[in-house]
């Protein structure tokens, strides 16, 4: 075990591959949710290095270009946003993830290309034998990640996996081997084992130990951070090159941006009061919206409007009420009445 008592803080920039992750503060992907406004949205607090996209399925993606559609709606906005951006993708078909990789690469001219081993979500696995199904597989992970590298070169390719299928499976370490032999230039470990789905907490000890099995390839740490003070000490306790958030920040983008000035040991900025964040709130809206259209954009506010309402005064009315509305102006109303305010 290395010895992370002399470890200084604010930990050097991540590099995967060439690209540099600095802070090395990342944003994880979410299905469903870290589309190009959100992506917008923590961009504009800043604070992440790198920022995900939602996971896009490998054979959707060739199946759509096979039949001259439009490319996969998780794809908009990143062939023009800001540097760095990674794409993460899944499937079990090396090929086909070789072949998608590379269309990332020389269309969309991605920075990463994220594979996904870690979804516990029974139609990824069981249906489709991928995500965290794979962890059962190291072999096949190997192909997978081998085609992939060598179809995005010099893209760096990085993985995100779980700590094993289930509790009595635990194979991260042997996994995390094969990963660095493959040829991946990072890669992500979420604390828990797919059985776990988002039960229990977190096993920092286990990711951290993951450390000492790779070589050279930065880890990165990712499970139940939710505050600046968290992510310090994941830094100072945990033999971690980078760490990841996820859902702490989908009502909280402004999280990163805390947690950067901490890492930096300078005073953590406090919150933004209500109202800068019921702003926040409807200038997220307008960027789904001005996307989607108001009828789709407003249903797909609903969700993120509850996790900016999540924890404060009042947020249960909020929600029952945002939670009904179709169109802006019912938004609007809904907000103007409900809102929790300073
Ligand atoms: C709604 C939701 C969607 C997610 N979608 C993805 C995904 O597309 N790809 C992925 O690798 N992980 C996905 N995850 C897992 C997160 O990236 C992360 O590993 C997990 O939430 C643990 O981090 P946290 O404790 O900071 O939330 C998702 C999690 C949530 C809550």
């Amino acid at each position: 075990m290395t010895d992370l008592s002399a470890r200084v803080l604010p930990p050097p920039p991540l590099m995967i591959g060439d690209v540099v992750v600095d802070p090395p503060i990342l944003q994880a992907p979410m299905a469903g949710f870290t589309n190009a406004a959100f992506r917008q949205i923590v961009r504009e607090f800043g604070g992440s290095g790198l920022q995900a996209t939602e996971m896009v399925n490998a054979r959707g993606f060739v199946w759509l270009d096979e039949h001259e559609a439009e490319h996969p709606d998780r794809l908009w906005g990143v062939a023009e946003e800001p540097r760095p951006l990674a794409v993460q993708i899944w499937d079990n078909q090396p090929e086909t993830m070789a072949k998608v990789g590379r269309r990332l690469v020389e269309d969309y001219r991605v920075s990463v290309v994220d594979i996904n081993f870690g979804c516990p979500v029974r139609q990824v696995t069981e249906k489709a034998h991928s995500g965290s199904y794979l962890l059962r597989e190291p072999n096949r992970m190997y192909q997978i990640i081998e085609q992939l590298v060598a179809a995005c070169a010099p893209t760096p390719v990085t993985a995100k996996i779980r700590l094993g299928c289930t509790r009595d499976k635990i194979n991260c370490n042997e996994v995390a081997r094969v990963v660095e032999d493959a040829g991946a230039a990072a890669l992500t470990v979420h604390g828990r084992t797919a059985q776990d789905f988002f039960k229990g907490s977190a096993d920092w000890e286990r990711i951290s130990e993951i450390k000492s099995h790779l070589r050279d390839i930065p880890l990165i740490g990712n499970g139940d951070l939710d505050s600046a003070e968290k992510v310090v000490e994941a830094f100072r306790r945990y033999d971690v090159d980078g760490v990841m958030i996820a859902r702490a920040c989908l009502g909280r983008p402004w999280l990163f941006a805390q947690a950067a000035a901490a890492l930096r040991g300078e005073a953590v900025p406090s919150d933004p009061t209500l109202t800068e964040q019921r702003d926040c709130m409807l200038h997220h809206f307008r960027l789904v919206v001005d996307r989607f259209g108001e009828d789709k954009g407003t249903l797909l506010m609903r969700k993120y409007a509850c996790c900016y309402a999540h924890g404060k005064r009042g947020a249960r009315h909020f929600r029952t009420h945002v939670a009904k509305v179709s169109t802006a102006a019912e938004f609007y109303a809904v907000v103007e009445e409900y809102f929790p305010v300073d």
